[in-house]
């Protein structure tokens, strides 16, 4: 692909989140969508009519009839490896929906297909862009160098889904709590080393399952995240992007979810209004993802959002339903080690399989994060 052409992406999963996709790709100027592909064809052929593109449909990537450089896959988690890996394997770059997977094993396998295809695959976690985020991080950079004592995050909501999401086993902490739990990651650019998660369901709870969780993240040293969220709770709803505090040495750091980021300095009562930090624009949500994985496409340069970098926030999730379930806090290495001994036994391919192979380590987990992303490719 030369640098100046538009990407020619192909979207598959012509679902919800399909639809926001195709309208955003319809829209960037550096985009030529050439496909649309669902399992289910007239949901496929509906979307892509809907959005005047015009674009062939497909039941799948491999029945899919035309060139391309990338596909946005936004099927659902269960299909994402098979998608993902269909795509790699004809030399197509991936921009994947989040969760990578339902499991660190398969994602570590998708992370494998990538590796030995050399082509990117980045995984989009939407609520990591947006004008809020980047001033808070920019924030936490300038008053307490990047690294907060304690980072804490407040979610809580009461929506009605109806459907699967009232249903679900920790519900809460695999559909919802990843975001915060990434955006933890992107505001320390470290990774956790542990976690102790309580999970509960009150009783006036219209889920079946636990609708409220709290986790104390370890971060290297002393630095401590703390997540706190409900989506049983009605009156003073958060922003869906949660409430934060970040407390530094000397500071504290506020950010409502949304576009107000104050700073805090000095003892006592007095210092709850702070000072309101800039908050300049920047690209939001799925179109956020877009932007970073067109530039990553152009200039070969492996962006934030790589699936191995990812790995480390699925991990966290993982991490925290293990230790709810066991009532016992979980180290973060044991979660990693244990997804790629499962990756190792289910891969059928030889190559994937030897790349597995090599990230497994005698002297402990392996180590996929923010900490090895750069020189890896
Ligand atoms: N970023 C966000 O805020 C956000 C919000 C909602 C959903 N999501 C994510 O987006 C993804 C899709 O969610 P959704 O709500 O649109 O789901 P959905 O069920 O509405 O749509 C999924 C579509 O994928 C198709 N599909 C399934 N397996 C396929 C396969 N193997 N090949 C081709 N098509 C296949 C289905 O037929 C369906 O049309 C999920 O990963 C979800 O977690 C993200």
């Amino acid at each position: 692909m030369n640098a100046t052409d538009p990407a020619r992406i192909v979207l598959v999963g012509a679902g919800g989140m399909g639809g926001a996709w195709l309208r955003v790709l319809s829209a960037h100027p550096q985009v030529q969508v050439v496909g649309v592909v669902d399992l289910d064809l007239d949901r496929a052929r509906d979307l892509a009519r809907s959005a005047g593109t015009g674009a062939p449909v497909a039941r799948t990537i491999p029945e899919f009839d035309g060139g391309a450089d990338a596909i946005v896959n936004a099927t659902v988690p269960q299909a994402h490896l098979e998608v993902s890996v269909a795509a790699l394997e004809r030399g197509m770059a991936v921009l994947c929906e989040k969760p990578a997977a339902p499991t660190i094993a398969e994602a570590i396998r998708m992370a494998a297909a990538a590796q030995v295809h050399g082509r990117l695959l980045m995984v989009s976690q939407s609520r990591r862009y947006g004008p809020g985020v980047a001033a808070f991080a920019e924030a936490i950079r300038a008053h307490q160098g990047g690294s907060p004592g304690l980072l804490v995050s407040e979610f809580f909501r009461a929506p009605r889904f109806g459907g699967f999401r009232e249903r679900m086993r920790h519900v809460l902490l695999v559909d919802m709590a990843i975001h915060a739990f990434d955006t933890a990651r992107l505001l320390t650019g470290a990774d956790p080393v542990a976690v102790y998660c309580d999970e509960s369901n009150q009783d006036w709870s219209w889920f079946d399952h636990d609708a409220s969780a709290s986790a104390i993240f370890e971060f290297p040293g002393s630095a401590r995240y703390l997540y706190t969220g409900s989506w049983i709770a009605e009156g003073a709803e958060t922003s869906w992007n949660a409430r934060w505090r970040s407390v530094g040495a000397g500071s504290t750091i506020r950010w409502d979810g949304e576009a107000q980021v104050t700073v805090h300095t000095g003892a006592g009562e007095g210092t709850d209004e702070g000072e309101a930090v800039p908050v300049p624009p920047a690209a939001e949500g799925i179109e956020g993802a877009l932007e970073v994985f067109l530039s990553a496409l152009a200039s070969g340069q492996t962006p934030l959002g790589e699936v191995r970098e990812n790995i480390a926030s699925l991990a966290m999730v993982e991490a925290a339903v293990r230790s709810a379930r066991t009532r016992q806090r979980v180290e973060i290495a044991d979660v990693l080690t244990d997804g790629l001994a499962v990756a190792l036994r289910t891969e059928d391919d030889e190559a994937r399989a030897a790349v597995l192979a090599a990230w497994s380590t005698d002297d402990g987990a392996p180590v996929f994060g923010t900490r090895t992303i750069a020189g890896q490719r």
